[in-house]
C-alpha cells in the first residue's frame, strides 16, 4: 500500500483504500482499478492523496490514531448540530439544544479512547472523506489533533473534554457567515475577510448562551485566531493573554488547513505543515505547544514515498512515536536502481541518514 498525490497516479492502479463521502458511505471500493475519469473526479471532490495497491508494500498496516466509526460519528453529529445552530440562529430563537452536549460528549469520549488505546501517532490521511462543507470536517480533524497533544501534554478528563468541545465548537460561528463568502473558490478580499473574521465573535456569542457549556469552551471559539505577538483577531491579544487552549487550537486549526486541500492552493504534506508552524514559533505560535504537536502527528506517513541523505528511495512501513521524524523505511531503490529484494532500515537506530524528500517535493521540484 502506498501513498500517492491524486495528480501522479497513472489509470490502471488499483485503490487500496476506500473512499467515503462525510455520512461514511463508500464512494469508491477498495480493489476497484482507477481510470483517467475517477481519478479527475477524486481530485474535483477535494481529494488529494490516496492510497494504491504496491506489492512491497502489501503488509504494512495503516495506523490510523482514530478509528473509521469514530470519525464516521462525529462527522453526522457536528453535521446535524451545526444545521440546528445555525437554524436556530438564524431564526432568532433562543438555543434550546437538548442533545448538544450529550452528543458532543459521546464523541469526544471515543476520540480520547482510541487515542489512548493506540500507540501511534495521529495521521488523519488514512480514512478518505469527500465531503460536501469542508467546515465539518475541519472542526472533526482539529478536534483530533487537539486532543492528541492535549493527551500528550496530561490535561485531566474534566480539562479534555472542555478542550474537546472547544475544538469542535471552534468554527461554529461560521455557519452564521454568508455562505458566498464561506465557499468562495478563491481568496477573500479584504472586505469579504473581514466579514469572514467575524466568525469567532459570533462562535463565542452562540456558545456562551448554549446553557451547562463551560464558558472556557466559548473562549476557545473567540480566542482561536489570535496570535502571540498581537497580530491575531478579534482582539489583538497577547502571550499570557490568550488562553491555552486556545493556543493549542491555533496550532490544530492551522495545521489541518494547510494540509487539506481547497479549491485554491495544494494541500502541503504533514512535514511541510509542520515546518511552517515552526516558521511561526515565537510570534504567533506558542514553542512548547509545536514541539508537543510534532510529538503527536505522523509527520511522514505510512506509505509516503521518501528519498533519503544517502539517495536510497523508500517507503515508511511505521511509525516511531518516540520520534516520528524518523520512521521505519522499506528500501525499494538505491543509486537509481529499483531493488528486486526489498529490506527495512529504522531510522530511529541510524541518525547519520534522514528524510531529505518525499514524493509530493520531488514531484514539485520536477514541475
Ligand atoms: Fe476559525
Amino acid at each position: 500500500m502506498r501513498l500517492v498525490a491524486v495528480r501522479s497516479v497513472t489509470a490502471g492502479a488499483i485503490l487500496a483504500k476506500p473512499i467515503y463521502n462525510d455520512n461514511g458511505q463508500i464512494l469508491l471500493c477498495e480493489g476497484v482499478e482507477l481510470t483517467e475519469r475517477s481519478l479527475t473526479r477524486l481530485y474535483e471532490l477535494g481529494i488529494s492523496f490516496i492510497y494504491i495497491h504496491d506489492k512491497r508494500t502489501n503488509d504494512i498496516e495503516i495506523e490510523t490514531g482514530v478509528s473509521l466509526e469514530t470519525k464516521r460519528k462525529a462527522l453526522k453529529a457536528i453535521k446535524s448540530e451545526f444545521q440546528a445552530i445555525s437554524n436556530q440562529v438564524k431564526l432568532k430563537k433562543s438555543l434550546n439544544l437538548d442533545h448538544f452536549e450529550k452528543d458532543f460528549a459521546v464523541i469526544i469520549r471515543a476520540i480520547l479512547s482510541d487515542i489512548k488505546n493506540n500507540d501511534n501517532a495521529l495521521t488523519l490521511l488514512s480514512d478518505m472523506f469527500v465531503y460536501d462543507s469542508y467546515i465539518f470536517t475541519h472542526s472533526l480533524n482539529v478536534t483530533v489533533y487537539t486532543l492528541g497533544l492535549a493527551v500528550d501534554l496530561g490535561f485531566s478528563d474534566k480539562q479534555l473534554m472542555d478542550i474537546g468541545l472547544g475544538s469542535l465548537l471552534h468554527d461554529v460561528g461560521k455557519m452564521v457567515i454568508p455562505l458566498e463568502i464561506l465557499n468562495k473558490p478563491g481568496r477573500l478580499t479584504d472586505e469579504e475577510f473581514q466579514v469572514m473574521q467575524e466568525h469567532s465573535m459570533a462562535g463565542f456569542n452562540i456558545l456562551r448562551n448554549i446553557p451547562n457549556l463551560s464558558l472556557l469552551s466559548a473562549h476557545c471559539a473567540l480566542q482561536h485566531h489570535e496570535r502571540l505577538d498581537g497580530t491575531g483577531y478579534p482582539r489583538g491579544l497577547k502571550h499570557d493573554d490568550i488562553h491555552y487552549y486556545a493556543k493549542m487550537i491555533a496550532i490544530a486549526d492551522v495545521f489541518d488547513a494547510v494540509t487539506s486541500h481547497r479549491v485554491y492552493r495544494k494541500p502541503m504534506l504533514p512535514h511541510e505543515g509542520l515546518e511552517l508552524l515552526y516558521s511561526g514559533v515565537g510570534n504567533q505560535f506558542d514553542q512548547n505547544l509545536v514541539e508537543a504537536f510534532r510529538r503527536t502527528v505522523a509527520i511522514y506517513p505510512v506509505g509516503l514515498t521518501v528519498t533519503l541523505s544517502d539517495q536510497r528511495v523508500g517507503i515508511v512501513v511505521k511509525q516511531n512515536k518516540q520520534l516520528s521524524t524518523h520512521p521505519v523505511v522499506r528500501i525499494i531503490e538505491e543509486n537509481g536502481v529499483e531493488l528486486k529484494e526489498t529490506y527495512d532500515i529504522d531510522l530511529m537506530k541510524q541518525y547519520n541518514v534522514t528524510i531529505v524528500a518525499t514524493e509530493a517535493t520531488l514531484a514539485a521540484a520536477a514541475q
